[in-house]
């Protein structure tokens, strides 16, 4: 088995997981897994193509002929069967179809090697729903990350205000309330704390300052493997 070590990020929609997974990666040298973009571009596939998320069998038959590529066109960018989606990829509607098609085990089962390909090189930091419960069991260190509902919906605000995108934060705070519902009580991989995670909320903590909290966890972690 590959010994490159994995810190996992998981938590909830809009807790800042992207934005510190990405720090913590570059610090590090380490690769950063965004899986869920990966389910973003699942979810925008089935959408372009109509596919009924109720049939099994169509969500089979998509997973075999599509082909996701990240950073292709420029840092963050994904395109799907060679057409750049990224736009569509970071909506609001990638993310309501990323959590819809999430709930599908055939997805889920059809990004299962694709997530552990991304076990290269330094280190890895991987972001998500189920990265330390399901993905990466053994990682060194696995981070719960949380953040009220409230505070997170006007920081998704804030973000389209500030790209200029038009927003209404009752909607934000009801689509939020809706995914996080959808991704808490799904049969497959539902989003829980792994049993080893550090908890953190970051309601009143600044970006900077939970990224030094894992830092300094995973510093903590690597002495007592070395010691071991
Ligand atoms: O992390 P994100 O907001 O980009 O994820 C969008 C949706 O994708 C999320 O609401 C549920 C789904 N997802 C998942 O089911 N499992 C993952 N590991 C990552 C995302």
């Amino acid at each position: 088995m590959s010994i490159t070590p994995v810190i996992t990020i998981d938590g909830h929609s809009g807790s800042g997981k992207g934005t510190i997974s990405a720090r913590v990666a570059e610090h590090l040298g380490f690769r950063l897994l965004d899986s869920g973009a990966l389910y973003r571009a699942l979810g925008i596939a089935a959408y372009n193509l109509k596919i009924d998320l109720n049939e099994s069998i169509q969500i089979t038959e998509l997973m075999k002929n599509i082909e996701i590529k990240f950073g292709a066109n420029g840092p963050g960018t994904v395109l799907l069967n060679g057409e750049d989606i990224t736009l569509m990829v970071r909506s609001e509607l990638g993310g309501k179809m990323a959590s819809k098609i999430g709930a599908i085990p055939e997805a889920r089962k059809a990004l299962f090697d694709m997530q552990l390909a991304f076990r290269d090189g330094p280190g890895l930091v991987a972001d998500g729903r189920d990265m330390g419960t399901v993905i990466f069991p053994d990682a060194l260190l696995k981070i719960f990350l949380t953040a009220s509902v409230q505070e997170r919906a006007e920081r998704r605000y804030k973000q389209l205000i500030d790209k200029g995108i038009d927003a209404i934060l009752p909607d934000l705070l009801r689509d939020l309330k809706e995914r996080d519902k959808r991704d808490m009580e799904r049969i497959v991989s539902p989003l829980k704390p792994a049993e080893e995670a550090v908890t953190i909320d970051s309601t009143d903590l600044s970006i900077q300052t939970v990224v030094d909290q894992v830092l300094s966890l995973f510093s903590t972690v690597i002495k007592k493997s070395l010691q071991r």
